[in-house]
Parts: C-alpha cells; sequence; structure tokens
C-alpha cells in the first residue's frame, strides 16, 4: 500500500534495533512512500549487526552515532547530507534507555548516574539531534521531526519508573524547540504518545504482559502496533500535515481518553 507520499524526500532514522522496533518498521514503510534516509543507532547496538539488513532491504545507508555525543551527532548531519545530496526533511527519535529500569532498581531507591545517564539518552538527546540540525541549518523548510512517547509522562504507571520522568522532559523538549525551529525555520516538532508495543525497550518494563493485555482491553480500537504507529509518522512526515507542530499526538487506539471499559468491568463484576 504505497501512496508515494514521501517522494524526494530526505531523512534520519534513529532507533531500529531488530524488526520489532518502532523504527525498523518506520523505515520500511518510509522507505515504501518513496522517502530517502540514513539510519543511526548507538555503536553498541551496530554490534548485534541486524541494521545491516534493513539497510540492505531500504537501500539505505548507516552511520552509527551515539546520540548523548554531540561530535557523533554532527558527523552524523554531515554524513547524512553528504549521502543523500541535500537537507533533511523528516527526523526520527526513536531512542529509549533507563539503566535503573534495565537493573530492577525501584522508583524510590534509584541509582542517580544510572538516573542522569537515562535522561541523556532518551530525552536530551533529543535536544542535542535538534540543536545539531538548528546549528548546522541542515532541515528544509516544512520539514518534521518526530520523536516517540509514552502516556507515563501525564499519568502515573509504576513500573514505567524514571523513564515516566523521561518522557515529561522528552514532550517539554518538542515543544520548547519546535517553537524555535517553527518560527526560524518553518519545521514542525511533534511527539507521538504510542501504545505499549513488544519491543526489546518496551518488554524491558516490569509487567509488560499484563500491561499490554490492560490498554488493549481498556482501548475502544485495542492496540496500536509497531506498525500502525509507522504508518502514522509517515503521515507527519508527509506535506499533508504541514500545520501541526509543538503536539503531543497520543497514538494508541483511544486509551487515553477511557475511564473504563466493559471488557475491563466485567473482570470486577460477578
Ligand atoms: N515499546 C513500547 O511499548 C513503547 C511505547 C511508547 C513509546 N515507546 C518509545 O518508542 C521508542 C522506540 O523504542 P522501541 O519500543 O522501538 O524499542 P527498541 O528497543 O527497538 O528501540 C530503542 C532504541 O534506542 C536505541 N538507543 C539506546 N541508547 C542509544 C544511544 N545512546 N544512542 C542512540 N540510540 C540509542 C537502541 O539501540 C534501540 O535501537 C522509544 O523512545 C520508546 O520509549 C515505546
Amino acid at each position: 500500500m504505497s501512496h508515494n507520499l514521501l517522494k524526494g524526500k530526505r531523512g534520519i532514522i534513529f532507533g531500529a534495533l531488530d524488526e520489532n522496533s518502532i523504527a525498523w518498521k518506520t523505515a520500511e514503510r518510509v522507505h515504501e512512500e518513496g522517502g530517502e534516509f540514513v539510519l543511526t543507532n548507538a555503536p553498541v547496538a551496530m554490534r548485534m549487526g541486524q541494521i545491516n539488513a534493513l539497510a540492505e532491504k531500504t537501500g539505505s545507508k548507516v552511520i552509527p552515532a551515539d546520540a548523548t555525543s554531540l561530535e557523533d551527532l554532527e558527523n552524523l548531519v554531515d554524513q547524512a547530507m553528504e549521502i543523500l545530496g541535500g537537507k533533511i526533511d523528516f527526523v526520527l527519535h526513536s531512542i529509549g534507555m533507563s539503566i535503573n529500569v534495565r537493573k530492577g532498581n525501584h522508583y524510590t531507591d534509584q541509582n542517580y548516574d544510572w538516573t542522569q545517564k537515562g535522561t541523556d539518552v532518551s530525552a536530551t538527546s533529543f535536544h542535542k539531534v535538534m540543536q545539531t540540525l538548528y546549528k548546522k541549518d541542515a532541515m528544509n523548510e516544512w520539514g518534521s521531526i518526530v520523536a516517540l512517547t509514552y502516556m507515563a509522562a501525564q499519568r502515573v504507571f509504576p513500573d514505567y519508573n524514571d523513564m515516566a520522568d523521561n518522557k515529561a522532559l522528552l514532550e517539554s523538549i518538542a515543544r520548547s524547540f519546535g517553537y524555535f525551529f517553527g518560527r526560524d525555520k518553518k519545521v514542525r516538532v511533534n511527539t507521538i504518545s504510542q501504545s505499549p508495543t513488544p519491543t526489546t525497550a518496551g518488554s524491558g518494563v516490569k509487567g509488560f504482559d499484563g500491561f499490554i493485555s490492560y490498554a488493549e482491553k481498556m482501548s475502544p480500537l485495542g492496540n496500536a502496533t509497531a506498525l500502525d504507529c509507522a504508518n502514522y509518522t509517515v503521515t507527519l512526515f508527509s506535506d499533508l500535515t504541514r500545520k501541526v507542530t509543538l503536539q503531543n499526538l497520543f497514538h494508541d487506539g483511544g486509551f487515553s481518553n477511557m475511564g473504563v471499559s466493559d471488557a475491563v468491568m466485567e473482570t470486577f463484576t460477578k
């Protein structure tokens, strides 16, 4: 199903780790819609090697970059413009990591060095990516920048741990930087707040199976899949959404506006 929505557009896609990654599905869909891009991930993720299969499939080059390193990001943006032959039209930030989550530290018992590292990777990196693009004047007018987030930024999900705080900061950065990017460069910046999705990062959250089943039962349309998210992102990269900016866009089958559903009530009524 291709509509050539991204024909002639060039981009950078962060965060495709394996075929379950939301960024992986997005790269496949962007390719089908005619977009060209470079793929990037942390050098440590490269060693797992799967990203090369995606690069081959989509005719893309891979440029390693730790999204917390300004030096890596400057090199990435320079190389991307050289490889793609011009300025950038779309960027996907699909990066998240919490060492406290990974090591099983409770929210009330954090190791603050890990907290800081998680914030740098999951939220500040978005500012660093945009600052690098902005200073290099690397974005075309009417370009589009998207980062992925989760509703724990607004509501309490106890096991989401310090990632909730990271997502709140990420969404704030989207608005704050989005103002300057819109005013000065006519570039839009949005976050997509996605349903729980079975990926490496998602499944790392404690109790993820219960979490995803609960969301499925609460949402009138059911959970949005990684492919659904890829399709939504394509629309945000396309020229059909030029005046959408500074938004946190819920993409969750309706979950975020639910109080309770019949399916969930059934489990409490005899
Ligand atoms: N899976 C879910 O349930 C869910 C729900 C809502 C939002 N999200 C968000 O979607 C995004 C993508 O996650 P995913 O679910 O596809 O999982 P994923 O594990 O496939 O992707 C996370 C990516 O972050 C990359 N990364 C980690 N540290 C990095 C660094 N220093 N520099 C560059 N890249 C780095 C990883 O290598 C990986 O590719 C994340 O922001 C995540 O929080 C996920």
